[in-house]
């Protein structure tokens, strides 16, 4: 049987890691072979590419740049990690994938959505995540927390107005895609967030 594939997303500071550890635990200890990866990243390629992507003190990226870069770590990733994993019967947990696009080059950088959607299919062929968990929180507090965090990148350093925009274009998706995207209010205490990730992975488990 083909592998799941499950993906995590949301915006600055909404506790991504900590949760991706949680669900990793959950699957392994349902015996569920799981690879947990990232974009952009998961290949020494796509790490690269990441590393440029992120860097604030290299030449300005252009809006453009920015998006191909990513669909070139990502169609990276998908060919040597993602798409054999699942192949394998392996389940993949993918920290972001392409509702990161849609939201942050889509609706943060304002990009046009067709492109995405064309290089979406163009990329992926027909690979599409089986479910997508969105951590939300209020841009304020995610923002507060990811700036404790140490030094921001270059994508941490954009305005209020921008995560606003990632944050209204991630509900967008879901609302669109209910059946594939779950929202979690990460706005609550671990434990409260951790319970209803706990209630969305569940039925994937007895399936
Ligand atoms: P991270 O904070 O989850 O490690 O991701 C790195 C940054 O890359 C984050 O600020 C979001 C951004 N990003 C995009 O802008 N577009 C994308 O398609 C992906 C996957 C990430």
């Amino acid at each position: 049987m083909a592998g799941q594939f499950i993906t995590l997303e949301g915006g600055e500071g909404v506790g991504k890691t900590t949760n991706l550890n949680f669900i990793q635990e959950l699957l392994e200890a349902n015996d569920i072979s799981v690879l947990v990866t990232r974009e952009p990243g998961g290949t020494e390629l796509a790490e690269s590419i990441r590393q440029l992507l992120l860097d604030k003190e290299q030449e300005a990226i252009s809006e453009q740049t920015e998006l191909l870069m990513m669909f070139a770590a990502r169609a990276q990733h998908i060919k040597h990690v993602i798409q054999p994993a699942l192949e394998w019967g392996t389940w993949v947990l993918c920290d972001r994938f392409t509702d990161a696009t849609y939201a942050y080059q889509g609706g943060g950088r304002n990009m046009d959505v067709t492109a995405i959607n064309w290089l979406e299919n163009f990329v992926q062929g027909e690979l599409r995540p089986d479910l997508t968990l969105l951590l939300d929180a209020p841009t304020e507090i995610g923002i507060k927390r990811a700036s404790h965090r140490g030094e921001l990148d270059r994508f941490e350093l954009e305005k209020m107005e921008f995560f606003e925009r990632v944050r209204h274009a991630y509900l967008g998706i879901a609302e669109a895609q209910p059946d594939r995207v779950k929202v979690v209010d990460a706005s609550v205490d671990l434990e409260a967030v951790q319970a209803q990730i706990k209630s969305i992975i569940s039925p994937l488990l007895k399936g």
